[in-house]
């Protein structure tokens, strides 16, 4: 199955992508791009060293977000990509793009949605004083964090927890629930229900 995996920053989610995923020759599962807003994205060159073609498509270089999301589509229909792996990609996509690829894009983000969507989810979380935290990964629609949930797991909040803590732990969760989550969907096993994902045996 062929994926690109969206990034706007460090790229650690991708890493992991690379070396669980992409570099595992039984997985069946190939990064066939990686696609930045940003030009200096530390992704980039994780990307890079592992051979992946790279595309940086910045928002102002086109006349409005339809023309951004278009230019991305035309990157995605060329690579034949089956599924859009969101990972700390920091812009949202347009209804008409998500409409195309209904069920074909997914998206981590570092809280149990629907708790603390947006774009400050763990300095959220921290100012609110919830005890437990945690990563969702969900199908994007065309809300904000808002789509289908595929899976969460909880991570504790400690009293001494400060930004760069809680993110560290919850880190840990992301790396090891997203390739899970894409292997699942690799294998046809996520079966969409309403707003329902049933995990189906394997
Ligand atoms: C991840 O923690 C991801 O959950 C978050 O961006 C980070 C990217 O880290 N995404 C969101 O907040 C989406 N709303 P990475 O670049 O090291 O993979």
């Amino acid at each position: 199955m062929k994926i690109a995996v969206f990034v706007s920053g460090s790229g650690t989610n991708l890493q992991v992508l690379i070396d669980q995923l992409h570099r595992d020759n039984t997985s069946g599962i190939e990064i066939s791009v990686v696609i930045s807003d940003r030009k200096k994205a530390y992704a980039l060159t994780r990307a890079k060293e592992a051979g992946i073609p790279i595309y940086v498509v910045r928002v102002g270089d086109f006349p409005d977000r339809n023309a951004f999301d278009a230019a991305i589509s035309r990157i995605i229909d060329e690579h034949e990509v089956e599924l859009i792996v969101v990972a700390g990609f920091m812009k949202l996509f347009q209804p008409v793009f998500v409409q195309k690829y209904r069920n074909r894009i997914i998206n981590i983000h570092p809280s149990l949605l629907p708790a603390f969507p947006g774009a400050h989810p763990v300095p959220d979380t921290l100012a609110y004083g919830v005890k437990v935290s945690g990563v969702s990964v969900f199908f994007v629609d065309e809300g904000v964090d808002a789509g289908a949930i595929i899976a969460q797991v909880p991570v504790t909040v400690s009293d001494d927890d400060d930004e760069e803590s809680l993110l560290a732990r919850i880190h840990v969760e992301e790396h090891r629930l997203y390739p899970q989550v894409i292997r699942w969907y690799a294998a046809g096993r996520l079966q969409i229900v309403g707003r329902k994902v049933i995990v189906k045996e394997a």
